[in-house]
Order: C-alpha cells, then structure tokens, then sequence
C-alpha cells in the first residue's frame, strides 16, 4: 500500500504515522507527548489555561527527551486576557513548533503565531468555521465532528462534516471525534483527511495524566454511554457542550446549579474542583472523582485496555494495513489480483488504452468525491454512536485505493455545493462506465471491486436499480 505517511501534513508535522494527540487540557502532559512522538505520531500539550511555568516546564521535559516536533494547545475564549497574553508570550518565547486552537477564531493571535514561524493548527465544528480559520492564516485544520469527547464545537457527524471540510478549504484536514480503529483511520483517510486526531482513545494510556478512575470508566463503558450535555461549564463561555460519560451528575441526581453559589467536590495541587466545573480528574487530583467530567468521545466502546501510547499506535497502523491488504486479496477481489489495488505508483505512466492516465485519474477522482457526498448525507442515525457507518466502514479501504490511484484528489473536487443529487445508483453506474473505459490495471481493478461492493454488500438496491435500468 501507497505509505500512510506520504502526504503534506506528515511533512509538516514531521511524524511518521498520520496520527496526532489532540491537546487536552490536564491530560496530554509531556510524558504522554513524547510517548507519542516516540510511535511515530505528534502530539499536543494540553495547556489550556496553564501557568506559563508549566508551560515551559512541560516543554523543557519534551526538549530534554529530544523531541523537538510537538505542539501546544491553548484555548482563547476560555481563559482570561492576562494569562492568555501572558501564556502567548511564553509560546513565543520558547519557540514551540505548532499551536493548536479551538473555539472563537482569534485571527490576531494566528497572525502573531505564524510571524514567529510557529505552525498554527485550527480545531473546527463546521464548515464556516474551516474556511474563516484557513482565511485567518490556520495551515492545518482539525474538523471536529459531535462524537468527540470532551468540548464539541459544532453539531454536525464527522462523516458529513469532513468531507465538506476537505472540500471547502485548501490546506491539509485533520479528522477529529470518536476515532479509535484503524478501520476508522482508513475512513477518515477516504473521505479526505491526510490524519487523524485522538482524544479519548490516548486518554486511556498508561502515559496520559487522567486519574485512574477516568481510565477504568472508559475502560467498562460501551458504545452509546456517552452523551452531549451543558452540564459541565464553569470555566467556559455560555451554552459550550462536552461530551461525557453518562453519570448521576448528569442524570441530574447531584442536583442544579445554585446561581451564585459553589459547592467544592475536590482539590488539584491546591486548587478547588467545583460541582459543574469542566475540569477531570487528573492524576494528582482528590474528592469525589466520579461527580467531575468524565470526557469520552464516541468511540469509547472500543477501548478495552490501559495500554502505551506505543501499542495503541502500533494496534491503529496495523489493523489499517490488514484492512486495505485483505481488500486488495479477498476472493471477490482475486480474479483482480494480479494487479493488486494497492500499488498506487502505477498511474503514472501514459495509457495506450482508451483514456490517457490523466483523464482517467480526473473522472477516478470526480467519482471518489461523489462517492463521498454521498456517504456525507448518509451518517450514523445515532449521534451518540461512533462516527463511520458500517457502509463508510466497507466502503473505505476501496475508496482510498480509489483517491490513491487518483493522485489523492478526491475531497478536493467536493468543493462546495455538494452533490445532493447523486444516488447510490447513478454511482454504480459511472463506476461501471469508466471502468470500460480504462485499460487494464490497478485504476481498472480498484473500479471493479469498488462497484461490486457497493451493489454486492453496501448498497444492494444500487445493483438492483442498475439491473431494472438496464432492463428497460
Ligand atoms: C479529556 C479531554 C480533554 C480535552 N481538552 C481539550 C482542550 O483542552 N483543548 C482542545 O482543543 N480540545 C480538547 N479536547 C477535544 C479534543 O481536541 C478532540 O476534539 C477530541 O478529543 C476528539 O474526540 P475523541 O476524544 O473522541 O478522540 C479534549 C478532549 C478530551 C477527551
């Protein structure tokens, strides 16, 4: 297979797997930082509204480890002017690498950023959202969809929103909400993100600084016992929701909020925990654990064990090269076997067949966009359930085979308006049209097993509405 890393964004971020550590406050410290960094992946320090001393402690550690690509995530709407003023300095001053923000779009602070040479990286809940970011001088974005753990932006399914992301900026697009599998690093990947961030999934590490019981939480949690709720908002702007783990806090069972009035559950290095505050406990926090915010995106169903940042890395990379490697071999496939779909080199050349490599690989790359509008209107009914459908899911490994051949272009022809109008039909259709058209090959076979597992698996009625057009 064309190698996961080959694309912009790792060049950029200077990792080796696509895979990034998104920054969360209290529990991405420098140990679980460098725990990434060291499985090829890059990661974020989770600063939001830390003293600069930690600031530069934390970075110090990394620096003393050798990891010199990491970034540092701050949050400007929910921290105070001062110490945000004061925390920008410190960034400045110590010449972190990348910056990654979340909420309001702040394009004062992204400008300062990237004078002083710092990558600024923009976490975002829509589509609006993506393009004023990318016009405020963001060069990576992070498309948040509603399964994530923790503060969620927007409201939209991150397979509806990423797609349209991808398509409606020109920078590289991380996909961000729920992600835990390498089934669900492939589909990110098809439906046009160069990598993928993790929240929950690297909370449960044994390197990350959530408290234990945090941990063992996710760990005996299914899918579906998370839920999006108000109920955590000290700290925030008005009206934020976090995704968490369903508790008696947010059965309502410890009561309302009191205006005016703070009830103390805890203490973190001598600071108090209130009742609906945002904070989660941490390593080094005491009291009622189980009444703070226990963050987890939608994907928590998946995690069965504390596990190294090295292993949950290694698990993800691996389980997405067996995926694409029993596509390209399994029996449906193996009448095409001979000339596998993983081999994305091959469309380089000119064909002496009846369409030139380039003009096969544009129609390869309309059709990868269009099958990903398509999936785009078609996300999980649930929205408290991981974020692929299990279509996304079979589809995927044959649709990045696709944009692979294709030159990796597909989510860049989705640029908006999508395509509403296209059905699973039509699509099996076009499939079947160019694939006449194209010479023997990889392109050709990706076609092939792409059509017949959208009619045979996928969408069944797609096969079945084809067969009656043809009938008539
Ligand atoms: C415990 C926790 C803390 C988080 N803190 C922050 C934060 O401080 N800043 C931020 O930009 N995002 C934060 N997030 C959101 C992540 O950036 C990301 O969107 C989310 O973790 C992705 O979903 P997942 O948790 O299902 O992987 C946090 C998420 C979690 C789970």
């Amino acid at each position: 297979m064309k190698d996961l890393a080959d694309n912009p964004l790792c060049h950029m971020l200077g990792c080796s797997r696509p895979i990034v550590l998104a920054g969360m406050g209290g529990v991405a410290r420098s140990e679980l930082v460098a725990a990434v960094a060291a499985a090829g992946g890059f990661g974020f320090l989770g600063m939001v509204r830390e003293s600069p001393e930690l600031i530069a402690a934390e970075v110090g550690r990394l620096r003393r480890l050798g990891i010199d690509r990491f970034g540092v995530n701050i949050i400007p709407a929910a921290t105070g002017s001062d110490l945000l003023a004061r925390q920008v300095e410190t960034l400045l001053a110590l010449r972190v690498p990348a910056v990654t923000l979340f909420w309001d779009i702040d394009t004062r602070l992204v400008r300062r950023l990237r004078e002083a040479g710092i990558l600024v990286v923009y976490q975002v809940g829509s589509v609006a959202e993506a393009v004023d970011a990318e016009r405020a001088g963001a060069q990576v974005i992070i498309a948040q969809g509603c399964e994530a753990g923790g503060h969620v932006r927007g409201a939209t399914p991150l397979q509806s929103l990423l797609p349209a992301v991808a398509g409606a900026v020109q920078v590289p697009v991380l996909a961000a909400g729920g992600l835990s599998t390498g089934g669900d690093l492939i589909a990110a990947l098809s439906l046009g993100a160069e990598g993928i961030v993790l929240g929950t999934a690297l909370l449960a590490a044994e390197e990350s600084f959530a408290h234990d019981h945090h941990k063992h939480r996710l760990l005996a949690a299914k899918a579906g016992d998370t839920l999006l709720t108000e109920t955590f908002h000290i700290n925030w702007p008005h009206g934020a929701r976090v995704r968490v783990l369903a508790s008696a806090v947010t059965a309502g069972k410890r009561g309302r909020e009191v205006e005016g009035e703070r009830v103390v559950i805890g203490d973190e290095d001598g600071r108090p925990i209130y009742l609906f505050s945002t904070d989660s406990p941490l390593r080094s926090t005491t009291g009622d654990l189980e009444s703070m915010a226990l963050y987890a995106g939608t994907g928590v169903g998946m995690i069965h064990a504390i596990r190294s940042a090295r292993a949950i890395l290694d698990g993800i990379v691996a389980e997405a090269e067996q995926l694409i490697a029993s596509t390209c071999t399994s029996p449906d496939d193996a009448a095409e076997a001979s000339s596998s779909v993983c081999y994305a080199g091959e469309m380089g050349g000119t064909y002496m067949g009846m369409m030139d490599a380039a003009a096969a690989g544009d129609e390869a790359a309309k059709l990868a966009g269009a099958l990903a509008a398509v999936l785009a209107q078609r996300p999980p009914r649930d929205a408290n359930a991981p974020p692929f459908s299990s279509e996304a899911l079979d589809l995927s490994p044959r649709l990045l085979a696709l944009t692979l051949l294709a030159g990796g272009r597909q989510a860049r022809t989705l640029s908006p308006p999508m395509q509403p109008d296209v059905s699973p039909a039509d699509l099996s259709g076009r499939i079947g049209l160019l694939s006449a058209r194209v010479p023997e090959g990889a392109l050709r076979t990706a076609l092939v097993s792409l059509r017949s597992a959208l009619e045979r698996t996928v969408w069944p009625d797609a096969g079945t509405a084809l067969r009656q057009t043809a009938e008539t």
